[in-house]
């Protein structure tokens, strides 16, 4: 028998707190900022799955061909008997990996969405009779408690999304998922590789506008939320490219000298004309560097997949 389980972690006005220590932290510093999770609502995960289906935005495809590719091996590398996915979504490129573990019991993929969860959740359990789905609604970024379960554990963090995290913050993330693996247990970490600086801007800036309306979306979710009056007609998207960073930058750049109020903050929000707003930093890797975050955090580099263009990387590291 297979059983379907959700756990509510993070309490539902949370999420309402934290968007506004968010914006308020983010609006009043210099340069502006708004952390990329907010981009999140029901508008802006339909925006993002178009993301993934345009030609120039290619991480979801590269990530799909070394799953779809892998998953075997994977599977023989780290037989695990449960798997932890964080920032699981639909879990749909998360099914070769499922499909590959044989011997797996107990499968508890995360998100702070939970309508994800729900039809992804009670779907896989009808599918596979014998394996348990143990949701969990919470934010990874926050401390975890995973449910118990048997190991060994192979917890999957894929789509890149480690690079939306600044460097501190990686190092921090990479520390707590390493508390909360024992030996024996895995990180599947996928990371986005460093390229050419015009297929990357291409990426997240495409002809159809996609991306420019996902980035001005967070607009409307501070709109919705806090009340607030931005236009997001008075914002341009912009992408580029820091190479000393090697991270992609999202911005939204103000059209004209404009002030936006924010009620619920009792917060006036200044923008000088061409002044721009930080959205998201989505950092791109190499391998030396990859390996390098990983042992600083108490894990070893294992195995290193790849897609046939070498745009994306999948990484097994091992708790040492
Ligand atoms: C979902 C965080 C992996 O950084 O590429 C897509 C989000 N932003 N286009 C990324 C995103 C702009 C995406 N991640």
């Amino acid at each position: 028998m297979s059983e379907f389980h959700i756990t509510r972690t993070l309490p539902e006005d949370a999420m309402a707190a934290a968007l506004r220590a968010d914006v308020q932290k983010g609006l009043t510093s210099d340069p502006k900022t708004l952390p990329p999770k907010w981009f999140y609502d029901a508008r802006g995960s339909e925006l993002f799955e178009q993301i993934t289906e345009l030609p120039e935005y290619y991480p979801t495809r590269a990530e799909r061909e070394i799953l779809a590719g892998r998953a075997a091996e994977i599977a023989d590398a780290l037989p695990a008997r449960t798997l932890v996915e964080l920032g699981s979504g639909s879990s749909e490129k998360t099914r070769h990996l499922i499909d590959a573990l044989r011997r797996l019991h107990t499968y508890v993929p995360v998100d702070v969405s939970d309508t994800a969860l729900e039809q992804a959740g009670r779907a896989l359990v009808a599918e596979r009779p014998g394996l348990n789905v143990h949701a969990l609604i919470a934010d990874f970024t926050a401390g975890l408690a995973l449910p118990p379960s048997p190991g060994p554990r192979l917890l999957a963090f894929l789509g890149g999304t480690i690079g939306n995290l600044l460097p501190g913050e990686r190092a921090e993330f990479l520390a707590s998922v390493r508390a909360l693996l024992s030996p024996g247990d895995a990180l599947l970490l996928g990371t986005d590789l460093v390229k050419a600086e015009d297929v990357l801007v291409r990426a997240y800036d495409d002809a159809a506008g996609v991306t420019a309306a996902f980035n001005k979306n967070v607009l409307n979710v501070v709109n919705r939320e806090l009340g607030a009056d931005f236009d997001p007609d008075a914002f341009d998207h912009v992408a580029l490219w820091d190479p000393a960073n090697e991270w992609i930058e999202m911005r939204l750049r103000s059209r004209a000298e404009q002030t936006v109020k924010v009620p619920a903050l009792d917060l006036a929000v200044h923008f000088a004309a061409g002044e721009e707003l930080r959205t998201e930093v989505s950092a791109k890797f190499r391998k030396d560097r990859v390996s390098a975050e990983l042992a600083a955090a108490g894990l070893e580099l294992a195995r290193w997949w790849t897609d046939g263009e070498e745009r994306f990387a999948l990484s097994l590291s091992v708790v040492v």
